[in-house]
């Protein structure tokens, strides 16, 4: 038996994958990236986009500790629906300082911005609240007073993200903030984020904001601030192709001191198709069923029920538990109308199938939308977030 100690594989939301396959390019386009802001180039940053699971969190993850390398200040923000940003932004910012300030040799300067800070975060509390009910941000210095803290969260974010990069600055650095989930980020926030962007981009204040969200993402941008493209460069996050897909595979097997059969990379590859969710739970179920080394095509086959039970819990049924009855009902039309492929239909198509008024279907989509289980592909047409969503649900048993 393979040891299943020794498993390599790790499939699971934002799970650090064994061997990062396929995404040398990105990488390479960051380090550009970093290079050129900290040398106060002009140079535009990156937005991730992409379909669930296919390593959006990871490559966030790895871009963060990329910054980290290189001495910058890194902070991470998931965005959530109906959350401001900012709390999440406050404590996001406060580990980039602690990043800096490791290198900076003024504590004055450090502690006056960590004073701004706080008073931004303290704003975050609404007016009147009683003290008692106030959030306190866990900032160890008194907040700084008309700085940060008018209240209007784009002249605030300019405020503070040209002190916190000027710290960076001190230390021959930058700041990066990683937005996780930013299809999520509320109009009013996105809005000031692009702008206090732009205005730090043109006074070339070492600052990134690394964005990463569903595929509808940069729609969302541009309709916030037209020049939203000229202050982001759109990544596509996708499949792996064949030849990364194997290498997601062979390489953590090698290091193991194990092998796998040219065959049974290609049935891993036919249930994956190269999705790295997919690539990570099959693989991993395949190893788990391997009588003994090296893993065959016999062994994938053996394995794919239980790796397809592993994914209608934690992948598919997760966010299917998240759908109301009616939001269900419009899900399972998309899956009847595009036979399990993943492809867009139109939501007039959908209404039509149903029945019913296209009017009266619009709260199911728009909470669908919210809940990030479909997007919108183009106007009028609409398609999962979730890859071979549709082929889940039909088969599942009603
Ligand atoms: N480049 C890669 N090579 C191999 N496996 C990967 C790669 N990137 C991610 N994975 C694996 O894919 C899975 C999903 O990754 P991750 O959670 O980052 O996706 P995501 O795009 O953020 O998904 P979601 O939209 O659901 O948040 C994890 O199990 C991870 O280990
Ligand atoms: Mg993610």
């Amino acid at each position: 038996m393979m040891d299943p100690v020794r498993n390599p594989f790790a499939p699971g939301a934002g799970q650090r994958p064994p061997e990062l396959a396929g995404r040398d390019r990105e990488l390479a386009a960051f380090d550009v990236v970093l290079e050129r802001v900290a040398r106060g180039r002009p140079e535009r940053s990156l937005v991730l986009t992409g379909l669930r699971g296919v390593g959006k969190t990871v490559l966030l993850g790895e871009l963060r500790s990329m910054a980290v390398k290189r001495g910058w200040g890194a902070g991470k923000i998931e965005a959530r629906p109906d959350a401001e940003l900012r709390r999440p932004l406050s404590a996001a910012l406060h580990r980039a300082i602690r990043d800096l300030a490791v290198r900076h040799r003024d504590p004055e300067r450090v502690e006056a911005v960590l004073g701004v800070l706080k008073a931004f975060a303290l704003r975050a509390n609404p007016h009147g609240a009683k003290l008692r009910e106030r959030w306190q941000p866990g900032i160890d210095v008194p907040a700084a007073q008309g700085r940060a803290d008018s209240g209007d969260i784009e002249i605030d974010l300019v405020e503070l993200f040209t002190d916190v990069a000027e710290l960076a600055k001190d230390v021959g650095t930058g700041v990066a903030l990683l937005i996780d989930e930013m299809q999520d980020v509320q109009p009013d926030d996105i809005s000031a984020l692009c702008a206090a962007c732009h205005e730090l981009s043109q006074s070339g204040a070492p600052l990134v904001v690394v964005g990463a969200g569903l595929p509808h993402l940069p729609a969302l941008l541009s309709a916030s601030k037209s020049y939203s493209e000229r202050l982001f460069r759109y990544v596509l996050i996708g499949q792996l192709d064949r030849e990364d897909a194997d290498r997601a595979v062979l390489a953590p097997v090698a290091r193991e001191g194990a092998e796998i059969s040219a065959h049974a990379l290609d049935a891993l590859f036919d249930a994956s198709s190269g999705y790295p969710y997919f690539v990570q739970a099959y693989a991993k179920a395949a190893w788990d069923a391997a009588p003994a080394d090296p893993i065959t095509p016999e062994d994938v086959a053996m394995a794919a029920p239980e790796a397809e039970t592993e994914l209608a819990v934690g992948f598919f049924g997760s966010r299917y538990e998240r759908a109301t009855p009616a939001e269900r009902e419009y899900l399972r039309a998309m899956a009847d109308l595009t036979e399990g492929r993943d492809e867009p239909v139109g939501t007039t198509d959908v209404a039509v199938y149903l029945g019913k008024k296209p009017s009266s279907l619009s709260p199911a989509r728009d909470n669908l939308i919210k809940k990030g289980l479909v997007y919108s592909a183009e106007r009028g047409r609409i398609a999962f977030t979730v890859p071979h969503f549709g082929r889940f649900l039909l088969g599942r048993e009603e």
